[in-house]
């Protein structure tokens, strides 16, 4: 480890143990219960955050209109890409012009940043990688496809590759260590963007060949041993049909690839996906590691997920960190912190649920920014403890007015509590985005019924969502749109329960401040709660059973 990366974790520890010192860590992850948090100046953070297109912040005075209107819209962190082509436009001689331009004027506008690190890889292509490395294919190898010929894309199975990203992201982050390391502008790096061979179930350069028909690297077999009862379903099922050999090659430790090209759920070149899973954690897992030794924040993946389309390969970049060979990524890079599904699919719910597995936070970077993204940022933070979400393209999105930001003003509202609330077991929620009419969790002695359409709203566009805080053994806090609510015992069938109090009301600086005092036809059939379609709001309601 670099001497001051050294230095910054044992100030962490050191505040840490000494709890009259004033706080002041740099950005880090910290486990509360289940939920794995992002720490930030001492305290945790949920990030209400949005993606720039790509080419924004190139720009400083294009992105000058845009940074109030992200404030406005009730952001509180922007994700923003620093691109390789830019920082080093010639070997050795770095430009941080744009990431300075990035800080100064987050800081002026009140927001925090994650930097999305555009290096070797962007969408699985080599697009952002600078011209002196474009235009030197000999010292910089492009991956191959089975007829040998370059798909215009940086291999994995290049050290050169591999070392030319790391000095730049490494120079980077020394950077960031010395403008931003007391300020903690930026909160987590990503690392490269979307990884993966497209077009292609594997790289097939010869080095690529010579891997694949090698052994599997130790290291690999070493994790799979030792976590053996806890991989996913499909890597331990292929490694299971192989006859769980402890050493041999790819194909014959996880099986020869059967190809469905029509199922998008069959997993066809599955020993393929694995082998550059491994090669491209191998890869990235270096680049972050070498950029962690200068300044130690967190760093995440983000994924082009598998989609519901035939033809693979073309479906989705083969090696990315998908869930199913998620333990792939583990083994192979554990200076990555979280791996991330870019989550732009119907199925958003699902998607979360096979990306918070196996101690993997969870933090969407890409997503939908409409309505039925408003809905799911309020469900993922209750449901998943999510760390932030962030809709897609927001430099276009942002308003004053958006389901969004409305959603996000009452989100902030209750992040303090809501982050008390992560990870102990009081916190959950509901969202009905698939059509259903209803779904009930249970929570503390309760069982919390959501119904559609408090208004008959429509629930495509407009999906009903509720998250529930249990704050004491009768008592909830509520924060909810489009939805009724309605309660049964969880402990007692025979128990009738009902309305003791409700209220609905604001949080100003993490205080209850009430309004209206609910009951009569604001409490349907009295004894459920009715959440309009319009705005998100926060209502307390206190039960009690009668029999
Ligand atoms: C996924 C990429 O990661 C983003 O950079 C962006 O290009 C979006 N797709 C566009 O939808």
């Amino acid at each position: 480890m670099h001497p001051l990366a050294a230095a910054a974790v044992g100030f962490i520890l050191t505040t840490a143990c000494a709890q009259s010192q004033p706080v002041n860590t740099i950005p880090h992850l910290q486990q509360q219960g289940t939920a794995r948090q992002l720490v930030v100046d001492g305290k945790p953070y949920l990030a209400l955050a949005g993606e720039l297109r790509n080419s924004t912040t190139s720009s400083q005075a294009y992105m000058q209109p845009i940074w109030p209107r992200l404030t406005a819209a009730h952001l509180n962190t922007v994700l923003a890409a620093v691109t390789w082509e830019l920082m080093e436009p010639r070997e050795g001689r770095f430009d941080f012009t744009a990431v300075d331009h990035i800080l100064k004027d987050a800081r002026e506008n009140n927001q925090r940043v994650v930097l999305l690190w555009f290096g070797t890889w962007k969408n699985g292509k080599s697009t952002y990688d600078p011209v002196w490395v474009k235009t030197n294919q000999t010292r910089f190898p492009l991956i191959q496809n089975e007829q040998g010929r370059s798909l215009g894309t940086l291999s994995t199975f290049s050290d050169a590759n591999r070392d030319a990203d790391s000095r730049a992201f490494a120079a980077l982050m020394r950077h960031l260590r010395a403008v931003d390391g007391s300020k903690h502008t930026v909160l987590m790096m990503q690392v490269e963007n979307e990884v993966g061979v497209l077009d292609a179930p594997r790289d097939f350069s010869p080095a690529a060949n010579q891997a694949f028909n090698g052994p599997v690297p130790k290291d690999l077999m070493d994790y799979l041993q030792a976590h053996k009862n806890q991989l996913m379903p499909q890597v331990h099922q292929a490694w299971e049909a192989a006859g769980f050999k402890t050493s041999g090659t790819w194909e014959e430790v996880f099986g020869r690839s059967t190809v469905d090209k029509n199922d998008w759920q069959a997993y066809s070149y599955l020993t393929e996906e694995i082998f550059m899973a491994w090669n491209y954690a191998r890869y990235v897992g270096h680049v972050a590691a070498a950029g962690k030794a200068e300044y130690n924040i967190p760093m995440f993946m983000n994924t082009w997920i598998k989609q519901e389309i035939s033809g693979w390969p073309g479906a989705y970049p083969s090696g990315g960190p998908q869930p199913h060979v998620m333990d792939i990524w583990h083994a192979g890079a554990p200076a990555i912190d979280i791996l991330c599904p870019d989550c732009h699919l119907t199925n958003f719910t699902d998607w979360c649920g096979w990306y918070h597995q196996s101690g993997n936070p969870l933090f969407v970077p890409e997503s939908a920014g409409d309505a039925v993204g408003a809905a799911h940022a309020l469900w993922m933070v209750g449901r998943h403890d999510a760390i932030g979400f962030s809709p897609f393209g927001i430099d276009g999105s942002a308003g004053t007015n958006t389901a969004l930001s409305r959603a996000y003003e009452v989100i902030s509202q209750v992040t303090p509590l809501i982050l008390e609330h992560q990870g102990n077991g009081t916190m959950t929620a509901i969202v009905l985005d698939k059509g259903t009419a209803s779904e009930t969790v249970r929570l503390g002695s309760y069982n919390l019924e959501a119904r559609a359409g408090a208004r008959g709203g429509t629930t495509a566009m407009n999906p009903p969502v509720a998250l529930f805080i249990c704050t004491g053994p009768d008592d909830y806090v509520i924060v909810a749109r489009n939805a009724g609510i309605y309660f049964t015992s969880a402990t007692n069938p025979s128990d009738s329960v009902a309305l003791a109090t409700v209220e609905e009301g604001v949080y100003a600086g993490g205080k209850w401040i009430p309004g209206r005092r609910l009951n009569g036809d604001e409490t349907p059939e009295w004894k459920a709660l009715r959440f309009g379609g319009d705005d998100y709001t926060i209502q307390h309601v206190k039960l009690y059973r009668y029999h």
